[in-house]
């Protein structure tokens, strides 16, 4: 069933067979991505036929890395709406702002689509306990696909992840370790303990599927727009597998004959408390150094430093794009804005994209006749700590 020829190391080019459990790239230990033969795919995978497909992530099956439909762990992810936002849009001067909600995902983040497929693959490869390191938002997708596929989680979180996530963690019957530090040190702690204990590592790009699942984004947004993509896309980034996943799709749905060259202008945000990816980006640095005393409310940024950051770079400078960093403060005030005017309830990290828009708007970035697409990447509801101000 499944189309995929191999993996590939996305800084070497190494390649490895699929078909067995594996981390980063043994030669030079970067993210390894799946490779499929697209002509194949393109033979049963047309997007005429996508009409009449189930309404998640897995209506795009020939692209997706699990062999047989058994295998697959679902909670029904993905296939969000992408909605118009008029109010907002005019408010900023654009003729057509979307918001593509991920907030109505399993687990109310985008962080449900890669943990279905890598999950999925974790289990069918043969591992019975799967460990993160997590913001928040991933430890409850792992925790809930985990719970589903009947393995073990084991979920690494800062001490100071919003309640929610960390209730949410352990619900799902998730083992939860608390650490005191930031993502980073939860990794550190992981790697440090995964041969003894048997684990095997979840981080982002540190195993090739989560990406998989994260790319349906670039799928969908292109499906949604009746094959036209938008000129720029906002997305909030922390590891940046959404920014590294939705391009991945882009040229994977060019081989498919599906769309053409245009690529959207791609923005990371970050927050202002957090911003490695900004700072690189500004100095033309190829990879980014860690970010130090990293803080900002929007804990899916606090992300110091990312393995895939010269991924990330090189998207933001081929699709002339950019990266900005945003206040805090902004975030929270923004969000109620947001709400207000069309009836979303974001996170911060979606947020941070409405303050980058404004930002771009008023620089003369993006002009008034573009369309674009900003990512709601999770609920509010998880972010009480900032947002219940009295
Ligand atoms: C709500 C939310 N938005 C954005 C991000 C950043 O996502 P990525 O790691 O794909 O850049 C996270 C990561 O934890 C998150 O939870
Ligand atoms: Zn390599």
């Amino acid at each position: 069933m499944t189309n995929v020829t191999h993996l590939e190391c996305a800084s070497c080019n190494a390649s490895y067979a699929a078909g067995e459990l594996r981390n980063v790239c043994t030669i030079c230990g970067m993210p390894l991505l799946v490779r499929y033969d697209l002509a194949r795919a393109a033979r049963s995978l047309t997007r005429d036929g996508l009409k009449s497909r189930r309404a998640d992530m897995w209506r795009y099956r020939e692209v997706m890395p699990v062999e047989n439909d058994a295998d697959i762990i679902s909670l029904g992810e993905g296939w969000t709406p992408l909605l118009q936002a008029r109010r907002l849009g005019a408010a900023v001067g654009l003729s057509e702002l979307m918001i593509k909600d991920e907030s109505l995902n399993p687990t109310q983040s985008f962080k449900a689509r890669g943990m279905s497929v890598a999950v999925s693959m974790a289990k069918y490869l043969g591992a019975t306990k799967l460990a993160v390191p997590s913001a928040g938002n991933a430890g409850g997708a792992l925790a809930a696909y985990a719970a589903r596929a009947g393995v073990e989680a084991h979920v690494f979180m800062p001490r100071d992840t919003p309640r929610a996530n960390i209730a949410e963690c352990r619900e799902l019957g998730a083992n939860v370790t608390l650490i005191d530090g930031l993502i980073t040190d939860c990794a550190a702690e992981i790697a440090r303990r995964k041969a003894n204990e048997g684990w095997f590592d979840m981080s982002t790009l540190k195993e090739p599927y989560r990406v998989e699942g994260k790319k349906t984004l670039g799928y969908e947004l292109a499906e949604q727009l009746n094959w036209e993509l938008p000129d720029v896309i906002l997305y909030p980034a922390g590891g940046g597998t959404g920014l590294i996943g939705m391009w991945k799709a882009f040229d994977e749905m060019e081989a498919l004959g599906w769309i053409g060259k245009n690529r959207p202008r791609m923005f990371a945000v970050q927050a202002a408390g957090c911003a490695p990816i900004v700072r690189a980006f500004e100095a033309g640095e190829k990879s980014a150094v860690e970010f130090h005393d990293a803080h900002t409310i929007a804990s899916g940024l606090r992300v110091p430093k990312a393995i895939g950051d010269f991924l990330i770079l090189n998207i933001l400078r081929t699709s002339n794009g950019g990266a900005i960093a945003v206040d805090d403060e902004e975030m929270i005030r923004v969000a109620r804005e947001v709400g207000a005017s069309e009836g979303l309830f974001i996170c911060p990290e979606g947020a941070a994209c409405f303050v980058a828009l404004k930002l771009l708007r008023l620089a003369g970035k993006i002009a008034s006749g573009e369309r674009v697409v900003v990512f709601n990447t999770g609920s509010g509801i998880k972010y009480l700590e900032a947002y219940d101000r009295g």
